[in-house]
This record gives C-alpha cells, sequence and structure tokens, in this order.
C-alpha cells in the first residue's frame, strides 16, 4: 500500500452504538454498513460479539452482508470473547479481531488490578490466542495515551511479536492534545524495534473537541490507520468524526500529503443514514454535514458567492454529496414524492416519523411557495427528534 494512504477504520457500529441511546438492531447496522462499504471504508468494527446475543448476530450478519471491507469484531483479552468474536467475523471475506487491554497505570491498578508484568504477559497470551484463530488481529492499549513510555513500547514490542497486524494507540479519555498525541505516536515510531511490522492506528474521543485534531497530527507522526464514527457517533463527547478527518485530508494535502479511499460524494447520505437509524440529530453548524455547513446567510457571504464560490468556499457541497439547493418539492408533492425525497436526502425513517414530517411539510408548503431540501432536512431532524 501507498505510504501515504491512511485506512479508515470505522467504529460507528461498535463504538458510536455505545451512546447511550444509539443502539441499533441487526437490520439497521446490516443497512449502514453496506453504506460504509459502498463508500470505502476499509474497516468496518461491526460490533462487541461477546456483549450480547443479538450483538453477536448483527456482526454475524453484517460480516456475512460484506464482500470488499474488512469486517471487525471487538474482545477482551480473554479466550471467551476472542473465540465469540473469531466465530462472528469469519463469514466475511477479510476479517478481523481488535483485541484490547488497559495499559495506563490508572487503568491496570483500579479497573484490572494488575500488576504490569501481568498485564505485559496477557497482552502476549491473548493476541497469540487471536492469532490463532485469525490472520489479521489488530491490539489496542486501553488509556494509550496515559500510558508510561518505557511500559507502553513493551506492550506494543510484545503484541506485534506476538502476531498483531495493526497497533492502536486511543485516546480512551479525550484528554490528549495535537502535539502530545503526535510526539506519543513518533516517540513508538522511534523506539519499537520491530514497529515496521505493524500499522500505528489512533482512536481518538472528543471530551476536549480534539479528537479529529488529535487524529491528523498523530497520521503527520506515522500513524496509517485512523478510527472514526460517522458524525463523531460515540462513548461520552463521541469519536474522531470520519466526514471531518477525511476532508481536512481532501482539502489541505498541501500540508496533510495523505489519501483515504472513501469517496466523499457518498457523505451526506451516510451521515443522514446514521442520524435517521440512531435518532442523534446532527447539529446544524456542525462541520462538513450540519445543515448549515454549505449556507451563506449574511448579504457580503451571498454577493462573494455570486461572484466566485471560492471566495466562502473551501470544498464545494457536491463534494460531500449535497445537491446545491435543488428546489422539488411543493404543496402540490404528495406522499410517494416526498418519501422518494427522502430517500434521495439518505433517510430512512419509520413510518411514525415520515408522516411526522410529511404532515409538517404540507404546513410548510401552504405557507412557503419553494420548500428546498434544506427545508426538508430540517423537518425530519424535527421529527427524528420528537419520535
Ligand atoms: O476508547 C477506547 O479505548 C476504545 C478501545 C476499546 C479501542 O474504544
Ligand atoms: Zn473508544
Amino acid at each position: 500500500m501507498d505510504n501515504n494512504r491512511v485506512i479508515i477504520f470505522d467504529t460507528t457500529l461498535r463504538d458510536g452504538e455505545q451512546s447511550p441511546g444509539a443502539s441499533m438492531n441487526l437490520e439497521e447496522k446490516v443497512k449502514i454498513a453496506l453504506v460504509l462499504e459502498e463508500m470505502g471504508v476499509d474497516v468496518i468494527e461491526a460490533g462487541f460479539p461477546i456483549a450480547s446475543n443479538g450483538d453477536f448476530e448483527a456482526v454475524h450478519a453484517v460480516a456475512k452482508a460484506v464482500r470488499n471491507a474488512t469486517i471487525a469484531g471487538l474482545a477482551r483479552a480473554t479466550k471467551g470473547d476472542i473465540s465469540r468474536c473469531a466465530e462472528a467475523v469469519k463469514a466475511a471475506p477479510r476479517h478481523r479481531i481488535h483485541t484490547f487491554l488497559s495499559t495506563s497505570p490508572l487503568h491496570m491498578k483500579h479497573k484490572l488490578q494488575m500488576e504490569p508484568e501481568a498485564v505485559l504477559e496477557k497482552v502476549k497470551e491473548s493476541v497469540a490466542f487471536a492469532r490463532s484463530l485469525v490472520e489479521d488481529v489488530e491490539w489496542s492499549a486501553e488509556d494509550g495515551s496515559r500510558t508510561e513510555h518505557d511500559f507502553l513500547c513493551r506492550c506494543v514490542e510484545a503484541a506485534i511479536d506476538a502476531g498483531a497486524r495493526t497497533i492502536n494507540i486511543p485516546d480512551t479519555v479525550g484528554y490528549a492534545v495535537p502535539d502530545e498525541y503526535a510526539a506519543l505516536i513518533a516517540m513508538l515510531v522511534n523506539r519499537v524495534p520491530n514497529i515496521d511490522k505493524a500499522i500505528l492506528s489512533v482512536h481518538c474521543h472528543n471530551d476536549l473537541g480534539l479528537a479529529v485534531a488529535n487524529s491528523l497530527a498523530a497520521v503527520g507522526a506515522g500513524a496509517r490507520q485512523i478510527e472514526c464514527t460517522v458524525n463523531g457517533l460515540g462513548e461520552r463527547a463521541g469519536n474522531a468524526a470520519m466526514e471531518e478527518i477525511v476532508m481536512a485530508l481532501r482539502t489541505r494535502p498541501d500540508r496533510m500529503p495523505f489519501t483515504t479511499g472513501i469517496k466523499t460524494e457518498h457523505i451526506t447520505r451516510a451521515s443522514r443514514l446514521v442520524s435517521g437509524i440512531t435518532g442523534f440529530v446532527v447539529q446544524p453548524n456542525k462541520a462538513i454535514v450540519g445543515k448549515n455547513a454549505f449556507a451563506h446567510e449574511s448579504g457580503i457571504h451571498q454577493d462573494g458567492m455570486l461572484k466566485c464560490a471560492q471566495t466562502y468556499e473551501i470544498m464545494t457541497p457536491e463534494s460531500v454529496g449535497l445537491n446545491r439547493s435543488t428546489l422539488v418539492m411543493g404543496k402540490h408533492s404528495g406522499r410517494a414524492a416526498f418519501k422518494s425525497k427522502l430517500k434521495d436526502l439518505g433517510y430512512e425513517l419509520g413510518d411514525n416519523a415520515i408522516e411526522d414530517a410529511f404532515v409538517r411539510f404540507k404546513e410548510l408548503a401552504d405557507r412557503k411557495k419553494d420548500v428546498f431540501d434544506e427545508d426538508i432536512i430540517a423537518l425530519v431532524d424535527e421529527a427524528v427528534h420528537r419520535d
């Protein structure tokens, strides 16, 4: 693989699902996975198979449905977790076990109640066991960004020796800042003797709003896999948002000469699908996928845009799959046209939410001659929120 190619590992279906209230059923997971595959995601983490029979079945169904992307499942460092995970993912032509163990002093003392040497042994054992079941094993040092450096180097070296192909260094609690996180990745590149046998990966949480910045800084320091989610969904304040990472790399190759395999024109559709299924409304001013991300309200900006789009636009709406304010709906449009419009906009809604949005659409169409895509998006967001 080209040395500047960044692997996109999407964890919307696993870490994203850990957002309180964002659980997805089997059909919904498969639907999202197929869209992620179509948009060119390299690795789809489909769930945590040991967590429940439902999650096992969902990961298994995703593994059966997806043919091109690698399907990963999460497993703690136990034989039970790892075996169950192998069973769930093996139907996919490319599959991966992602196993993890905490390495920070805080986590080892309070969560694991284990001494560092015992943790190190468990890293070796768990990775070797996973590797006896599948070829492609990823190992994560949970709370890696708060781990003591010498110990982290020893764990990473041991995980690679035991057969891990990808080493992930999560900023589990979103505590890192970009220069510090980049230095951590650079330290591993420089100090771990067998590091060139693995891909270094990052997994950043957004507690300080720095998940995307930290991920991009880490790539500059040598990481070549970014773990992220659609709309930045995930535990607490979420994970790094995939759409922001991908568009930042696409828009600023002068500062970040890295590529991904993502077909960015699918971004809007994926964002709306995930929002519709989870009921997590995207904030209007959210970068890339918020409904105002390409709206120009002030007269000065509108005037500038008419003269030359680049005056106030650093990327085109079309590049993320958003049609420029196409007006097609009005008060004569019926339910079927409305449903089909929703589909075009990437929404997959339940009957109640569609009906609610349709009633509001009719009310709006009575007051407003032209109903734009943005109006419909706003209606749906409200309907989803109330559902
Ligand atoms: O945030 C985290 O540390 C995780 C790991 C399990 C990868 O989600
Ligand atoms: Zn996480």
